[in-house]
């Protein structure tokens, strides 16, 4: 259980709601003990001797009892909600803000599938627990122990009876326990697995059906759904087994007791009330059992959510501050940084990975336009990931005006750099939320003339509402060029020194690349603002770049201007050829 142990400081700031709610049901248990004691007055000062009042006075007394077990457990229930929800809030925010500290590497480990399993329904499944903790499991014991002693007061010879089957229930439920945590890992695995297919078809939908795979797509999901159903199925049934032997003890007892006690009352050493009181509080000893065992199932359950949730918690952001972080200095030229590659190798799996860029070497002078060029996978988006650290190089090092980028505070390394990512991704919100994303406070001209400069102002005036359209889910009432050329204004907005365009114009039509091409040209002609680099792979985005850095297979395979390299370059004279010798409206490898 150390998981569920680590997870219980989450309720600390509730801890004067648990308090409360462990008094409420030790005064419930109080009370409840007593009625058994009652019951044997009734029985025999009242009963037995014929007496009226006495049953009078000690029913109303059994009545009050009552009356303040219901209350105390109603307060009690609250409170613990009140702890229940609260933990669930607080654990919920908590993983949500240690997912933002991510580095791209760990969400590449852990699945969009996978983080909201466990920030729902294993949130959820550890939240039951600590309510039922409040209610339930610490109740169990105090209701053991306060019941044994009361039963070795009314009787000791039935007393030996508990003693006897403490330690077989004790055993039971230890066995059961021990084999039940891998059972309910793998069904909340099975879960993630589920819902990794289920996410992925729904935000795949179209493709699915454009390629008509529905049919493929449901038999993969009602494989993944069928190994759940049969996963839940075998550990239900594992627990079906637990709860009913465990009742089948709890009677062989009560049996036991009622043989004993009989006995003694028919040779005189008991009364018949201390007979009636001794089941009841051996039955009172052995139900709580019965709950906790109950609980195991859900327990277990928890402990492997719980283990989940702290998997994620624990994660090591691998994109780290160093505590000493420099400042960038204030004499970094106004017009734009000064970035430089030296040297950089990287591997998306570590040190001892296949690289995906070897011996990069690099400089972009302030306000100097990099294109980079070269085929699908040749590490053009990884390349630039590296500026903002979106994942930190494996050798050499990245330099912003001849900072090493892992020496400077992320924020201010990130506030330097506006990039529209090669995957346009808008939120839901009105397209001006979306371009202001980035600069909330940005006035409605500065909107505009980024959304001008990026060639989305035209269409965006013909929307429904203007810059006011919210757009759906995913942006999904947009097309793939309007949606890229929103995140473009987005990335212009923030009036960055490092602009970064990861193929920004590759899922433009050739009408709309020539405006953004014009609007490009004119962006690096006038406004040296910024240091930009621009991933293309078309020819015709890349001329007026002042330098051009041709990729192939991660290394660096020639860098020059479009002149110099058609001079020198073999493998840009091939792409050139490949795609201005057709008329220039070539989509690239
Ligand atoms: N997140 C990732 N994890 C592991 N490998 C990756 C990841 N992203 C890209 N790659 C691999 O790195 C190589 C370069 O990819 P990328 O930089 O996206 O190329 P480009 O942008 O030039 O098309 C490819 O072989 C690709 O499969
Ligand atoms: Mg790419």
């Amino acid at each position: 259980m150390r998981s569920l142990v680590r997870m219980f400081r989450f309720v600390r700031p509730y801890r004067w709601y648990a308090a409360g709610a462990l008094t409420l049901l030790l005064g419930m248990v109080g009370a409840d003990l007593l009625i058994p004691r009652l019951t044997q007055r009734i029985i025999d000062q009242g009963i037995a001797a014929g007496d009226m009042r006495v049953i009078a006075t000690t029913a109303l007394a059994m009545i009050g009892a009552a009356i303040v077990s219901t209350l105390f457990a109603v307060a009690n229930t609250i409170l613990s909600v009140r702890v229940g929800q609260g933990f669930a809030h607080d654990v919920r925010s908590a993983l949500m803000r240690k997912v933002q500290t991510f580095s791209f590497r760990n969400l590449d480990r852990l699945q969009t599938g996978q983080l909201i399993v466990r920030t729902t329904s294993d949130v959820a499944m550890v939240e039951m627990i600590v309510a039922m903790s409040l209610r339930i499991l610490t109740r169990a014991p105090v209701w053991v122990v306060g019941s044994m002693v009361l039963l070795t007061l009314t009787s000791r010879q039935l007393a030996w009876l508990l003693v006897a089957f403490v330690p077989v229930i004790v055993a039971l439920v230890s066995v059961f326990l021990a084999r039940a945590r891998p059972m309910f890992l793998g069904v909340q695995k099975q879960l993630e697995r589920l819902n990794t297919v289920l996410q992925e078809n729904l935000a795949g939908v179209r493709v699915v059906k454009a390629f008509v795979r529905e049919r493929h797509e449901a038999r993969r999901f009602d494989r993944e759904n069928e190994a759940l159903m049969r996963k839940n199925i075998h550990v239900m049934s594992f627990f079906a087994v637990l709860t009913p032997s465990m009742t089948l003890l709890v009677n062989l007892g009560v049996v036991g007791a009622i043989w004993l006690g009989g006995r003694a009352a028919i040779g005189g050493t008991m009364t018949v009330g201390q007979v009636v009181a001794s089941v009841n509080y051996l039955t009172y000893a052995l139900f709580p059992m019965m709950l906790i065992a109950g609980m195991m199932g859900p327990l277990s359950a928890a402990e492997a959510s719980a283990s989940r949730i702290l998997e994620v918690l624990d994660a090591e952001p691998d994109v780290r501050e160093k505590p000493q972080s420099q400042r960038l200095s204030a004499s970094g030229s106004p017009r734009g940084a000064r970035v430089a590659f030296k040297d950089v190798t990287f591997a998306y799996d570590g040190d001892g990975g296949e690289p995906v860029l070897r011996g990069v070497s690099l400089v972009a002078e302030p306000g100097e336009t990099v294109a980079i060029l070269g085929a699908t996978g040749s590490g053009k988006s990884t390349l630039i990931h590296l500026i903002p650290r979106f994942y930190d190089v494996t050798g050499g090092r990245v330099t912003v005006d001849g900072v090493d980028v892992r020496d400077l505070p992320l924020a201010d390394l990130r506030r330097q750099v506006g990039i529209a990512l090669q995957e346009a991704v808008l939120f839901t919100g009105t397209v001006r939320d979306n371009i202001r994303f980035g600069r909330p406070e940005a006035s409605e001209e500065e909107v505009i003339a980024a959304a001008q400069a990026a060639q989305a102002h035209e269409f965006i005036l013909n929307l429904p509402q203007g810059y006011d359209t919210v757009v759906g889910e995913r942006g999904v009432n947009l097309s793939g060029g309007q949606r890229q050329r929103i995140a473009i204004a987005r990335a212009l907005l923030v009036r960055p020194r490092i602009l970064i365009l990861d193929d920004s114009t590759s899922a433009v039509d050739i009408e709309t690349e020539v405006k953004l091409q014009d609007a490009l040209d004119r962006l690096m002609a006038e406004d040296h603002s910024a240091t930009r680099f621009v991933v293309a792979q078309r020819i015709s985005t890349v001329l007026l770049a002042d330098k051009i850095v041709v990729l192939d297979r991660g290394r660096v395979a020639a860098i020059g201007t479009h002149d110099e390299l058609l001079r020198g370059s073999p493998i840009y004279q091939d792409i050139y050829a490949s795609q201005l010798g057709n008329g220039g409206v070539d989509r690239g490898a």
